[in-house]
């Protein structure tokens, strides 16, 4: 559906291009330059600009796919196009709207660049275990700058969903089990996008995603039902959603899952209660990919009806179903969906067009102009060295530099799946490999892959992996033991492709395919030290590889760095610094799994009978939130409280020693307990939380000041507040191991 045939010279002229945007300065000239916009345009150019539609060779994450779209551009009845392959694509449609269309509005281009656009950074998860926003803010602002100079103004990010059920694909894309840490990700990362000006050439309009709690589906299956108390969805999951709309984000993304009963996607308490009334959001609505046209499938009615009942709900864009724009005018009439309904949703696309200077200057992000790659490629080895996490160590790590090292595991000379998933515009060519990267550290190297990823039929299928490919599983396995039996050092690359993760990939089982243990328990009979590198999407039960290997580090999908960043870690180079985002289960049975669990009336006791836990398996996660190990042991003591007048705040303390010989970097956490309230409450919660620097043998102080909004949490009547009492502070390396002391507050402001 290439477009060819206008010209340069046509370029430009439309009735609205002359209209001066530039200065675009404040609220009421843009509603002024909005009227007298709409006042021109007829009921079904209203409607167009709900219409978000694909193009020929957009990736499809559903069944439809748009079609007609030209034609449909040319009659004003699209308001924007995602996923569009390339710059100069994007440039020939944007010049064919101009100028074919009655009105010539710009096109929106949207795209999902979820860790990176052509340079691919570690997989949001992996970023989160990072713990550090001026990092995920500085990747977002590179994305941003890379995405921008090829055409592309709002991208579909970040998702923010809170995940407690590492069954879910979609883990990868998150930040995580908390509400603090995926708050403080959600404001960094709409920074990083925005740019605090989205007039600017090199900024993009963000979307946070998915409108709301689409990660608490059922059973961990992707686009399940959500049923959840007003209570936890405020306390917990709602967070981050409202983070980002305090940071000012463009738009928001509902989601696919209803939520007590109402899809979120035709949910007006959800859309229009919550976010406009209550969260004051004024910027764009768009549905997920075909949101609008399944609520028929989640039983609402038939495609006119939900359409309508979307609109009416708040909805102001359509992702691909064409709901609105098919049945405008039998709703209309009908009185399904009101004038003001179909007026507000196009003022608000026309306002993020506006806001993102299209009306000043429809090609502001579509002229040719070079992203510093260089700079991003240095981002992406820094992101992947702070987002690895080292789960065991029993002394093998580091490696002495050219130790004779084994290298085996289907991943150990992957590209593609160090990507993880969603990369649209990424090359795989660019990767630095494991074996890439352990070559610029020893000379003696053997590689061998050792095993296929998974011999499970159906799972191959779904994730399109070649079972037969490989050559014969024994010979594999024989190469891979020999080359274990004349090495120092067995590195085992092993975890979860590109597909394991991601949309549509929710799995039962969540430990190494059978093919990949198979291979592990192997080199583990050989005798040598084994150290596993996981290349994965989502927490994994590694209960026997804990008990087994003598190190594991968990890298992610590391980007584009990986190799290089992997390798500056096992040999030394870089001391790791990453902690958990998201607890890993000792088994499936576990979940859901998440540090700041409720106290019962049957307090746990392990194993113990009429308590509350099982009676198979510990309550513990193997690994807790908020955990990673560095290569130099940090002794936390000493914690204590202190007022300081008149700052309305208390000062919490600990004493940091470094015990290790090594410089070190450590995130120190700070949680609170509320023991007494008037509603149960968590044992502890995240609160805060600060790196710090210390050379080996040194001790520091670490101070974290405490307000009263710490201390604040909905209470029965979903209430705002804190209530006085005893706290609990504790602080620590991660969120089982912390010190800590109760102290009594009655009120702030007065005593401090
Ligand atoms: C996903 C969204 C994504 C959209 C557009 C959907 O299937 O849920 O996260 O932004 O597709 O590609």
């Amino acid at each position: 559906m290439k477009i060819k045939y206008l010209s340069l010279i046509l370029f430009g002229v439309s009735i609205l291009t002359g209209v001066a945007q530039a200065a675009s300065s404040g609220r009421q000239e843009m509603n002024r330059f909005i009227d007298s916009l709409m006042a021109g345009m007829t009921l079904e150019e209203k409607v167009g600009q709900t219409n978000l539609l694909t193009w020929d060779g957009s990736l499809q994450t559903g069944a439809t796919k748009s079609k007609g779209v030209s034609e449909k551009i040319a009659r004003g009845v699209v308001g924007g196009l995602f996923n569009v392959g390339s710059l100069e694509e994007r440039i020939d449609i944007q010049r064919y709207a101009l100028c074919s269309s009655r009105l010539g509005i710009p096109l929106l281009f949207g795209q999902d660049v979820i860790h990176g656009h052509r340079t691919i950074f570690p997989i949001p998860l992996g970023l989160a275990c990072s713990w550090d926003m001026e990092l995920v803010e500085r990747t977002a602002r590179a994305a941003a700058d890379e995405a921008s100079s090829e055409g592309i103004d709002w991208v579909f990010s970040p998702m923010v969903d809170i995940v407690r059920d590492p069954r879910w694909g979609r883990v990868a894309e998150s930040s995580g089990e908390d509400p603090y840490l995926g708050s403080c990700i959600a404001a960094a990362m709409v920074k990083g996008y925005q740019r605090g000006d989205l007039t600017r050439p090199d900024a993009v309009m963000a979307c946070v995603k998915h409108f709301g709690l689409y990660g608490a589906g059922e059973g961990g299956r992707d686009y399940d039902a959500v049923d959840m108390s007003l209570n936890r969805m405020y306390q917990v999951y709602l967070p981050p959603y409202r983070a980002a709309v305090d940071a000012g984000v463009g738009s928001v993304m509902t989601s696919f899952n209803d939520i007590n009963g109402v899809p979120a996607t035709a949910n007006k308490w959800l859309l229009t209660d919550l976010l406009r009334t209550q969260w004051g959001f004024d910027g764009l609505v768009v549905s997920d990919y075909t949101s609008v046209g399944e609520l028929s499938n989640h039983g609402l009615g038939n495609l006119r009806q939900v359409a309508a009942r979307a609109l009416a709900a708040g909805l102001d864009m359509d992702m691909v179903s064409e709901g609105v724009y098919k049945h405008l005018k039998e709703c209309v009439e009908s009185g399904a969906i009101t004038m003001q309904d179909i007026d507000r949703a196009c003022r608000r696309v026309l306002e993020a067009k506006y806001r993102l200077g299209l009306f000043a200057d429809p090609f502001v992000r579509l002229r040719e102009r070079a992203a510093d790659r260089k700079q991003a490629a240095c981002l992406a080895l820094e992101a992947a060295r702070k987002s690895a996490v080292l789960l065991k160590n029993d002394g093998v790590l580091p490696l002495k530099k050219n130790a004779k090292v084994a290298l085996v595991g289907p991943f150990a000379d992957s590209k593609y799946d160090l990507f993880g998933t969603w990369v649209l515009a990424g090359n795989s060519n660019e990767v630095i490999t494991v074996k890439d990267g352990i070559a610029r550290y020893t000379r003696d190297l053997y590689y061998t892959p050792g095993a296929i990823v998974t011999d499970n039929p159906d799972l191959a299928r779904v994730i399109r992996y070649d079972i037969q490919g490989y050559g014969d599983p024994e010979q594999l396995l024989s190469e891979a033991l020999a080359a274990a039996r004349d090495a120092d050092v067995v590195v085992a690359v092993m975890g979860e492709t590109s597909g394991m993760s991601g949309e549509s990939a929710s799995m039962t089982d969540i430990g190494l395919q059978k093919t990949q243990r198979r291979l592990l328990e192997a080199l583990v009979e050989v005798g040598k030290e084994v150290v596993l590198v996981l290349v994965n999407g989502r927490p994994m039960t590694l209960e026997w590889e804990d008990q087994n290997c003598n190190a594991i580090l968990e890298a992610w999908a590391p980007g584009v760095q990986g190799g290089n960043a992997i390798a500056d870690i096992l040999f030394g180079a870089y001391n790791p610094s990453g902690k958990l985002a998201i607890s890993f289960p000792v088994n499936v049975g576990q979940i859901p799994i998440y540090y700041s669990t409720k106290p019962t009336g049957r307090p746990y006791v392990p194993y113990g009978k009429y308590t509350a836990g099982y009676i198979d398996c510990l309550n513990e996660p193997l690994y807790p939130f908020g955990y990673g190990l560095n290569y130099s042991p940090v002794e936390y003591s000493d914690i204590r409280v202190d007022r300081y007048a008149g700052a309305g705040c208390l000062s919490v303390r600990a004493t940091l020693t470094n015990k290790g010989n090594l410089q070190t970097t450590e995130t120190v956490q700070l949680y609170i307990g509320d023991p007494v309230a008037s509603i149960s409450r968590p044992k502890k919660e995240l609160k805060s939380f600060k790196k710090i620097g210390l050379e080996p043998g040194e001790s520091k102080d670490i101070e974290f000041s405490v307000t009263e909004n710490d201390l604040k949490f909905y209470n029965e009547r979903l209430e705002y507040g804190w209530e006085p009492g005893d706290f609990v502070f504790e602080i620590g390396p991660d969120s089982k191991n912390t010190i800590s002391v109760r102290f009594k507050i009655e009120k702030f402001g007065d005593a401090n």
